[in-house]
């Protein structure tokens, strides 16, 4: 693999690697890389003759310092990760602060009610800042398809808009969560909770199974509030939101009779950690 940390360098080995129309595939990430990052580049594998990761940890898409402080990150365990699955000229990009960032960030995107619900009402700013992010890397990048995970929905959907805004010639591709054994989704925030508490955690996604089998008997209402106080009745964890939405705008889904795709997305304080997972309903 070859490593860069400056877009200038960076930029030129790409030109030369795709001298002859090589297909490049992006997997962006902010490092403390897990199975889900890894599943992410075989999907690259899969589709492009090149793959590159990137690792920032953005710091405008983090709207609490503590949680930008406290975000986990080991870049050498992280290239020893990469090591072992990148080939000989797939790339990882490892740029600096002042390298993503020369000039003040000023740019406000406008996602309408994409922004305006579940993440986007808890995180003011979140989105705003991963939208600069991607359309940097991707416009430094250039690839043909860039790689996301479906853990965060509510992040796919909005740079598929950002992309339609901008009219970028990349495809966006979603993966499908990876799950630990006992179904937590994998996160990099995972290995901040204590034992116990990562124990309980399995209970977010146990419930979300469980809510789609429950959807054939209850209404939206109420699967919404079995949901909540399932969940809330541990007391290591606390319910942010749980919302049901359709995948294109983000409405609150009324009736199961509705014709759209449906997910069911929660976030999750389990102590001062925040996980979000999702499920989807039958449509
Ligand atoms: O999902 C993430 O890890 C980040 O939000 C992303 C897409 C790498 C942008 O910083």
């Amino acid at each position: 693999m070859i490593i860069h940390d400056q877009i200038k360098f960076l930029t030129d080995e790409i030109n030369h690697l795709r001298s002859d129309g090589k297909k490049l595939g992006l997997v962006p990430t902010m490092g403390a890389l897990h199975d889900g990052h890894l599943s992410l580049v075989k999907h690259s594998f899969r589709d492009n003759d090149l793959t590159a990761v990137s690792i920032f940890v953005n710091p405008i898409q983090f709207n609490n310092r503590e949680d930008l402080k406290k975000y986990p990150g080991d870049l050498q365990k992280d290239l020893e990760k990469l090591g072992k699955i990148l080939r000989q000229n797939d790339l990882v990009f490892t740029p600096d602060v002042n390298e993503m960032y020369r000039d003040p960030v000023t740019h406000i995107f406008d996602f309408g009610n994409l922004n305006k619900v579940m993440e986007g009402k808890y995180r003011k700013g979140h989105f705003n800042g991963v939208a600069i992010i991607v359309s940097k890397l991707l416009e430094i990048f250039q690839p043909d398809k860039a790689y996301f995970g479906q853990k965060d929905f509510q992040q796919l959907v909005i740079i598929k808009s950002l992309v339609k805004q901008l009219d970028l010639p990349v495809t966006i591709v979603s993966c499908p969560i990876v799950r630990e054994h006992d179904g937590l989704a994998m996160s990099s925030r995972n290995v901040l909770l204590l034992e116990k508490q990562r124990k309980e955690a399995a209970l977010i996604p146990e419930t979300l199974f469980s809510a789609v089998q429950k959807s054939k008997s209850l209404s939206v209402k109420e699967l919404k509030r079995w949901v909540i106080k399932r969940i809330n009745n541990n007391p290591e964890l606390r319910v942010e939101y749980f919302e049901i939405v359709d995948n294109i705008e983000l409405f609150p889904i009324k009736s199961w009779e509705e014709k759209k795709e449906k997910y069911g997305c929660i976030a999750v304080n389990v102590g001062t950690v925040r996980l979000i997972d999702n499920v989807k309903f039958p449509e």
